[in-house]
């Protein structure tokens, strides 16, 4: 059984194929975190309440420190009493109190075999108030999705402070090391790395997205562990709105990582009768090494969160080409470019729609452009659909220009404050997606857009952050839920899009890589992973990326080089062998590209059509990082371990190092590989203990190796 009660300590062990989780109610009702680790056989294993609650012992328990901080360790930890850490609920009360106390009621076990979810309520023991905690548990991926749901039991209104979605709380100790991803634009998902000190490390967005600087990840190691070996507690939030995730280690040793909504310039008015679910949080424990947690939540993003199965198609995006210069005539010869090569999904971006013809006008009004498409967007998309591809659209939604008929007609339409300025960014302002009157315009007009025309992507780009988050129509009480509701209200937009058209995919993108989370995976299909599509800057940035997404959600084109890093050449394969790592697409001007060009890149893009599967439903081993060293190499390994690809580039030349020596990984130790670099068939224990040769020569040279079982 994956989910284990004893009745009389009333304790819960939480079983998968690699760790074990448990928690129990104390003497005094309260629920507290007993154990995540590696497997516990019995539920007698785990540890009591009372050894739990102070390092040294009941006995030696001194008042002055609190006797409910990190160390009695909480599930879902209340402000209230002597807590001083950080809470995961805070709350006002209908009669002003502001002190929350929760105690267990019961629990239920539900689910699906494999996905077994067990849901403890707790409530105040005075108020009307209930808090439902639940665990989902994915026995095979060492995985736990948490979130709770605040439900108001009586008649009148609470005030809703801080309602995060799971604290989880690490073995008491010393030497942790914190592993996060944080970056800006144009260098998205860098890889931080860095020693937990005393005190709280806060990693957050305040901006209204996931936000380019931070992403919702984190992983926890006891400073040691590598790609493949030692053992790492991970998390990544489904929220793409002001998030936050607090690590906090006390001098004690406890050392609790609590995350959800952000609580910053948040309240929200729970009238009685009402519930308010939190985002979920998913977590794991594994004993592999970094490798294998992001394996576990690439599984888990592939097989339970994002909306459509089976690989992604190879896709062309016009923008670095024509960029807002864009007619039916141009956009047709750049698709007979494309589909020679074999792409299979034509995008045109920005620029089709409104008076569209640069970035300070147009925005909000998405009828097709008069003088670019005279005759619609019809015969363009027969023109990409006979050409044997499927046609895709860009959009900005959430957007308008001021120099739009949309603002013209509505002003009171965006995000404001009385008396204060509207602060344009990239000339746009945020529309107030809080209202419902915007969101039931934004749905009709997508659904219109997606019902006259034969469209099978929308790309959904979100061009700058929320500022002056007023809502002055609004009552004073509910003023502070814009952050959530934005949020809620482009959730709810895509949702009803595909539900009327779901066989359409979607990519979020926000200036690149602003909003890329599991909250938004759950409706679309993909990402843009950044803007910056530089080949060798890129190997950073989809590193990073794949600490916790999967390789079939993240979106990488070859484009044209020397742009981003100024001056920088690379050949035609360093750049497709770079974008080849993940979900393939092609974003330059090809009617520039000669015949040998257009050649090799047709090449590149069949043995990639070759090697899709497993790059994009594979299992990835990040061999060599391009931050370490002159070699990079990131393997993938089909489900059945029976075919491989590997990349390998050779990062900017230095000191003479010599052709580097690969390690695969993932592969069946007593079946023979056919290896394409080498002449003789080798066994997979042969392969990953001696190694494979690459013969490398050159500054940003790269190669695709392919393993095949024979
Ligand atoms: C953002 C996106 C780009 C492109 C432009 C269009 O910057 O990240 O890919 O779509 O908007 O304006």
């Amino acid at each position: 059984m994956p989910i284990l009660f004893d009745d009389e300590r009333c304790t819960w062990a939480l079983r998968s194929s690699g760790a074990t989780y448990g928690l129990a109610v104390d003497e005094e009702g309260r629920l507290r975190h007993l154990y995540f680790g590696p497997p516990l056989p019995r539920l007698e294993d785990l540890a009591r309440t009372d050894e739990i609650s102070s390092p040294l012992g009941r006995e030696h328990f001194f008042p002055w420190e609190s006797p409910t901080g990190p160390n009695a360790r909480y599930e879902y930890p209340e402000w209230g009493g002597m807590y001083y850490h950080e809470p995961c609920f805070k709350a006002t009360l209908d009669d002003g109190v502001r002190d929350v106390r929760l105690v267990y009621e019961g629990h239920d076990t539900v689910g699906d075999e494999g996905t077994p979810e067990l849901a403890i309520t707790l409530r105040d023991p005075h108020y009307p108030l209930r808090i439902h905690l639940h665990f989902r548990l994915f026995e095979e991926l060492d995985l736990l999705e948490r979130y709770a749901v605040v439900e108001n039991t009586g008649q009148e209104p609470i005030t809703l402070e801080q309602v995060l979605s799971a604290a989880w709380h690490l073995p008491r100790g010393r030497d942790y090391r914190l592993t996060h991803l944080a970056g800006r634009f144009a260098a998205e998902t860098q890889i931080q790395r860095e020693n937990v000190s005393l005190g709280k490390k806060v990693l957050e967005s305040r901006r209204g997205n996931t936000s380019h600087h931070a992403n919702p990840f984190f992983a926890v190691d006891r400073g040691a562990a590598t790609e493949d070996d030692g053992e790492v507690w991970f998390g990544a939030l489904g929220w793409s709105g002001n998030w936050k995730i607090v690590v906090e280690h006390d001098a004690w040793g406890s050392l609790q990582v609590s995350g959800g909504i952000n609580d910053f310039d948040f309240a929200w008015h729970l009238e009685g009768g009402e519930t308010f679910e939190t985002p979920s949080f998913v977590g794991g424990y594994t004993q592999g090494g970094f490798g294998q947690a992001s394996r576990n939540l690439h599984r888990y993003a592939r097989k339970h969160v994002l909306p459509h199965e089976g690989p992604r198609p190879v896709l062309y995006n016009s923008w670095e080409a024509t960029y807002f210069d864009i007619n039916e005539e141009v956009q047709g010869s750049l698709a007979e470019k494309a589909a020679s090569l074999g792409v299979e999904l034509f995008v045109v971006d920005d620029g089709w729609f409104g008076e569209r013809n640069d970035d300070r006008r147009g925005l909000g009004d998405w009828w097709v452009n008069q003088e670019k498409f005279p005759r619609g967007l019809g015969p363009l998309i027969e023109k990409v659909h006979s050409l044997g591809m499927s046609f895709g659209l860009w959009v900005e939604p959430e957007m308008v220009n001021p120099d739009s008929d949309l603002y013209r007609e509505h002003p009171d339409w965006v995000y404001h404050f009385p008396n204060r300025p509207r602060t344009e960014s990239r000339n746009q302002l945020v529309l107030n997606l809080a209202k419902e009157e915007v969101r039931n315009h934004l749905f009709s007009v997508m659904d219109r857009l997606l019902t006259e025309n034969q469209i099978s992507f929308i790309k959904w780009d979100m061009n700058r952050p929320l500022s002056e988050p007023g809502w002055p129509e609004a009552p004073r009480e509910r003023q502070r839920e814009v952050w959530v509701r934005h949020t809620r209200g482009v959730y709810e937009i895509l949702e009803g899009l595909r539900q009327r058209h779901p066989e359409v995919a979607f990519e979020s993108c926000a200036s690149g890589g602003g909003r890329v989370d599991l909250g938004i995976l759950r409706y679309t299909d993909q990402v843009w992973t950044s803007d910056n599509t530089d080949p060798f800057d890129r190997l950073m940035i989809q590193e990073g990326c794949s600490m916790a997404y999967p390789a079939r959600a993240m979106m990488c084109w070859v484009a044209d080089p020397g742009f981003w890093a100024k001056n920088r050449t690379t050949s035609i394969s360093y750049r497709f062998h770079s974008a080849m790592m993940g979900s393939l697409g092609i974003g330059t001007n090809l009617l520039k590209w000669s015949e040998e060009e257009l050649e090799e890149a047709g090449k590149l893009v069949r043995r990639y059509k070759q090697v899709r599967d497993i790059v994009q439903e594979g299992d990835q081993y990040r061999l060599l990082s391009p931050r370490e060293g002159e070699t990079t190499a990131v393997q993938y390994v089909s489900e059945d371990m029976r075919t491989s690809v590997i990349f390998v580039f050779r990062n900017p030349h230095q000191f003479l190092d010599p052709s580097p020596t690969i390690y695969p990984r993932g592969l069946k130790e007593d079946s023979i590989y056919r290896v394409t670099v080498l002449e003789a068939p080798r066994s997979g224990e042969a392969l990953m203990g001696r190694g494979i040769q690459v013969p490398l020569e050159g500054d940003l040279t790269s190669a695709m190796i392919e393993l095949t079982q024979v």
